[in-house]
């Protein structure tokens, strides 16, 4: 069989094992994997030799934010640089939120996304619909029939319109159980931190604390009774619950109790919530590491390695990538005042070029999990529970040919300026990490060459997935 492209003398790490193999590539798909010498490569076949490298499918990033119009402005990295910054960091694949206003349709929201995407990403991309009205739930099983079978909601976020309310809540679970889908879910406790926002929101409060109020206002109370509260309807309407960007330690013991009554609930933590403690709200330009949920404890970060380790309680790393510059983040700064409000910060970090790295580096090296295990929690499991995995998450004959290859030797310094992101500043810059992609390859083609990106915008695709779990 005339090969493409041949990966040789590799260590091939999948979610279940780790071998050494030879992958060999036509057109867009793997079509062998086998003992290193057994393929037969022609003159006109591409051959990388990952002689001492790590070998692994290409990352899913099922937690994206790119170009997104929000508080006040729109995140710095769109859907030409958000999926750069993905393949430097081995991310082969991106799933964003469409999110329609409350007096427009799912329909609108995946067009607006389509018609903002088209012809810019170079790695292959999704998007989850957000459900941000009580009307657009009947239209849910129109967007599954077009390979859009997860949906999101906010419990916050009132003042952009996104925000459900337990009613909201609770009707989407039956649907989703109705259909075979699943609820991807910001779980914040909306009128506490409504409260909590209030009583510190003053200029004698906001010039005494900075930024440290992003923290104070958000107790580990407003995430864990928020998700506490959403499995009770996941558990009562039977509908396929995913808590999105779980940072407490709360959470994960929440999860482990409802998984264990038999509720079908699920959760991610992104990788902020698993280095960056609520530390860095002290320091001078604290504001720009605020993000929804804001980072927590040592503890914390501790508890979310165990339930990553466990497997169950935690079956996802993403990123929530939502990036801003600096001058972006600078819109907190009341110029008359002399203080900076904590409420008007852009919420969100970069994260698409580090992912995979910090997975790798802070989970990997430093001894929480196995390679496997990386594997599981970045390729597998986003392939499988959100519908992608008849093509990606595994390397085997007939997945899409998405592979990223890490030199285990390499570790480097994190700057802002050597970074795809668009964002001029890094929340991890200075930490030394390993785990960039020395080649990503998505669909066969090369995105990323010796640490150098050289894909071509447009050659990313959107694609269709199944409901969770579904067939194709
Ligand atoms: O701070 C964040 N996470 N920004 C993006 C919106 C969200 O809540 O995911
Ligand atoms: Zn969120
Ligand atoms: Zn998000």
């Amino acid at each position: 069989m005339k090969l493409d492209t041949l990966i040789t003398n590799g260590r091939v790490h999948t979610a279940t094992r780790s071998f050494d193999a030879d992958i060999g590539i036509r057109g867009e798909q793997i079509v062998a994997v086998a003992q290193h010498g057994q393929l037969r490569s022609t003159s006109r076949t591409r051959i990388i030799d990952a002689k001492g490298m790590d070998v692994m499918p290409g990352a899913i990033d099922v937690h994206v934010h790119l170009a997104l119009p929000f508080c006040g402005t729109v995140s710095c990295d769109d859907f030409e640089h958000g999926p750069r910054a993905a393949a430097a960091g081995g991310v082969t694949t991106v799933i964003d939120f469409a999110i329609p206003s409350k007096d427009e349709s799912l329909q609108d929201a995946h067009d607006n996304w389509t018609a903002k995407s088209e012809g810019k990403s170079i790695v292959d991309y999704a998007w989850h619909i957000a459900i941000t009205d009580r009307k657009q739930i009947r239209q849910i099983p129109q967007m599954i029939e077009q390979g859009l079978p997860t949906f999101k909601e906010f419990m916050i976020y009132e003042s952009e319109g996104w925000n459900s309310d337990d009613a909201m809540l609770y009707a989407t679970l039956e649907a989703i159980r109705k259909h075979d889908a699943m609820l991807l879910l910001h779980a914040e406790s909306p009128r506490l931190l409504d409260l909590l926002i209030e009583r510190r929101h003053t200029p004698a409060q906001m010039k005494r604390h900075g930024a440290r109020l992003h923290a104070m206002t958000r107790p580990n109370q407003v995430e864990a009774e928020a998700i506490q509260r959403a499995i009770r309807w996941s558990e009562a309407t039977g509908g396929q619950l995913y808590i999105v960007h779980m940072s407490t330690g709360e959470g994960a013991d929440l999860v482990r109790d409802a998984q264990s009554r038999g509720v079908p609930v699920l959760a991610e933590t992104c990788t902020q919530y698993l280095v960056l403690d609520d530390s860095v709200f002290a320091r001078d330009d604290g504001h720009l590491f605020a993000c929804c949920p804001q980072v927590k404890t040592r503890a914390d970060i501790a508890r979310l390695w165990r339930a990553l380790q466990s497997g169950r309680e935690v079956s996802v790393v993403s990123t929530d990538t939502c990036s801003f510059t600096r001058e972006q983040k600078a819109m907190w700064w009341d110029k008359e005042g002399g203080y900076g409000d904590f409420t008007k910060i852009p919420m969100g970090l970069p994260g698409l070029d580090t992912m995979v790295p910090i997975v790798y580096t802070q989970g990997v090296r430093a001894g929480w999990i196995s390679m496997n295990r990386l594997v599981e929690l970045c390729c597998w499991n986003p392939a499988r529970l959100m519908g992608l995995d008849h093509r990606k998450g595994d390397i085997a004959p007939g997945m899409d040919a998405d592979i990223t290859v890490i030199d285990p030797s390499h570790t480097r310094t994190v700057r802002p300026d050597r970074l795809q992101s668009r964002a001029d500043w890094n929340p991890y810059e200075g930490m030394k990490l390993g785990g960039f992609a020395t080649h990503t390859l998505v669909r066969g083609t090369p995105v990323v060459e010796n640490g150098r990106v050289t894909g071509t915008p447009g050659h990313g695709r959107f694609v269709e997935r199944w409901s969770p779990g579904g067939q194709p």
